[in-house]
């Protein structure tokens, strides 16, 4: 009974820790389609380069490289005015997206 119980919430735990993933992915798929896909791609993300490809690329450096954008200490006059007005969430949700995004 009690190995019953544990496992019950165990497993709603992982529902909700996959709803979470679910629900940025979503989020970040919106917005990538809406915004970042005219150049970065999103069914062919960044076939055509001279845009840096996105998908498959590691979550944590995407955020890191999306932050230094919005407040400018790593300078592009394009992602500079991309970044300026995502919000933490945003930069996450896009970040996820991205990563699970098949290159
Ligand atoms: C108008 C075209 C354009 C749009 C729209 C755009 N980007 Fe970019 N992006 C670029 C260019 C150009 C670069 C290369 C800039 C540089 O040299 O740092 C870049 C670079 C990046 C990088 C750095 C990649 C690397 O290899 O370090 C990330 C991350 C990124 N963009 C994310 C996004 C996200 C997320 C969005 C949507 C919110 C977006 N971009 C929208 C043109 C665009």
């Amino acid at each position: 009974m009690r190995v019953f119980a544990l496992s019950g919430l165990l497993l709603i735990n992982l529902l909700f820790a996959h709803n979470a993933i679910a629900a940025s992915i979503f989020a970040g798929q919106a917005k990538a389609a809406a915004v970042c896909s005219q150049c970065h791609g999103i069914n062919r993300p960044s076939a055509d380069a001279p845009f840096p490809s996105l998908a498959g690329r590691d979550a944590a450096y995407l955020k890191t490289a999306l932050k230094q954008y919005r407040d400018k200490t790593r300078k592009s006059e394009i992602m500079n005015a991309m970044a300026g007005s995502l919000s933490d969430d945003d930069i996450s949700n896009v970040a996820t997206y991205y990563a699970r995004l098949k290159p």
